[in-house]
């Protein structure tokens, strides 16, 4: 058989912005995360009144990247404001390019505007590369979390989840 191997290199524009309702569907990505369809319904409710954001990174019209944030007021309010940031997630081919940094420091800077002095995340403890990139990025192991959830899936079904976490957290300094 006679080997066959070309090579095409492309440049893709890839844009981060705000989910909008048609982003929806896709951010099941062919099926994989049909099981969250209630909840990115319900984050999106959220979005709109301005309690949560959905940050996607967008190639082609495809959600290829995401990281949701929660804004609330902490155990100690006077404390200030803080962020709480979850669903990091890029899409496995397009790892390793810098989009999941570029996710967070958008978060970051979104908090940031909304007043928030700090953010913080929950990282399963098996996950040490996750970890890495956030220590990378100024994120410090302050507690754990035995990481337990619920959601209701597509087909109506309660799931409970337990993964065992660190939470980081990060002093947004203002600009
Ligand atoms: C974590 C994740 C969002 C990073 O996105 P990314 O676009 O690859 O990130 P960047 O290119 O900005 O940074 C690369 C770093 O991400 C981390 N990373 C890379 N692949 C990873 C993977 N499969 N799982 C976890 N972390 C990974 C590593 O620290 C990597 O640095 P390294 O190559 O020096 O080890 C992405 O890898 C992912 O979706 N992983 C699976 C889901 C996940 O673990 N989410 C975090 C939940 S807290």
């Amino acid at each position: 058989m006679i080997p066959v191997r070309e090579e095409l290199t492309l440049a893709l524009p890839i844009v981060i912005r705000r989910a909008v309702a048609q982003d929806l569907p896709l951010l099941e990505w062919y099926g994989r995360y049909a099981k969250y369809r209630r909840v990115f319904w319900r984050t999106f409710q959220q979005q709109q009144r301005g309690e949560r954001l959905m940050l996607l990174a967008v190639c082609n019209g495809f959600p290829i990247g995401q990281v949701f944030v929660f804004f609330h007021n902490g155990e100690r309010p006077e404390h200030g404001a803080r962020a709480y940031m979850y669903s990091l997630r890029v899409m496995d081919m397009f790892r390793g390019q810098g989009i999941g940094t570029a996710l967070i420091h958008s978060a970051e800077r979104h908090a940031r505007e909304q007043g928030c002095v700090v953010m913080s995340l929950g990282v399963a403890k098996t996950n040490q590369r996750a970890r890495a990139l956030y220590e990378r990025l100024g994120y410090t192991v302050y507690g754990e979390d035995s990481g337990e959830w619920m959601y209701v899936d597509q087909h109506g079904k309660r799931r409970k989840v337990t993964e065992p976490s660190w939470v980081l957290e990060k002093t947004l300094f203002m600009g």
